[in-house]
């Protein structure tokens, strides 16, 4: 099974322009989805609002049977994506989705907001 980006497609940072016509999240997720198009193992999908508005802009990355994660506080900028895009395929190759520290990319560094443990029944 893949790993799934699920970006949120609402966030708004501190001082988001109401004019641009575009959500940070918004801005985020097309980044997010360009530097997923080709990388092995990720797919990607949009959820308006993850519950972490403050922390804007918001991801969650997981897998079935895999501890997930929940990273906020980017800025959607293409280093960003690129940032997650490669942790999460780190998470898809690794067994448990447990990258060790060493392995994380620059740009997730912290962006942890929490991890969730897989349930009984999912692996
Ligand atoms: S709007 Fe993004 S977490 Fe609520």
């Amino acid at each position: 099974m893949p790993t799934t980006i699920t970006i949120c497609d609402t966030c708004k940072r501190e001082g988001w322009d109401a004019t641009s016509g575009t959500t940070d999240g918004e801005a985020l997720a097309a980044l997010v989805e360009a530097a997923a198009a080709t990388a092995e193992g990720v797919v990607t999908r949009r959820h308006s609002c993850l519950m972490g508005c403050s922390g804007a802009c918001n991801v969650t990355v997981q897998a079935p049977g895999k501890m997930a994660y929940t990273l906020g506080r980017f800025d959607p900028t293409e280093e960003a994506a690129q940032g997650i895009v490669d942790y999460a395929a780190r998470h898809s190759a690794a067994e448990t989705g447990v990258v060790p520290f060493r392995e994380w990319p620059l740009p997730i560094k912290g962006h942890f907001v929490t991890r969730h443990p897989p349930l009984a029944d999912e692996g």
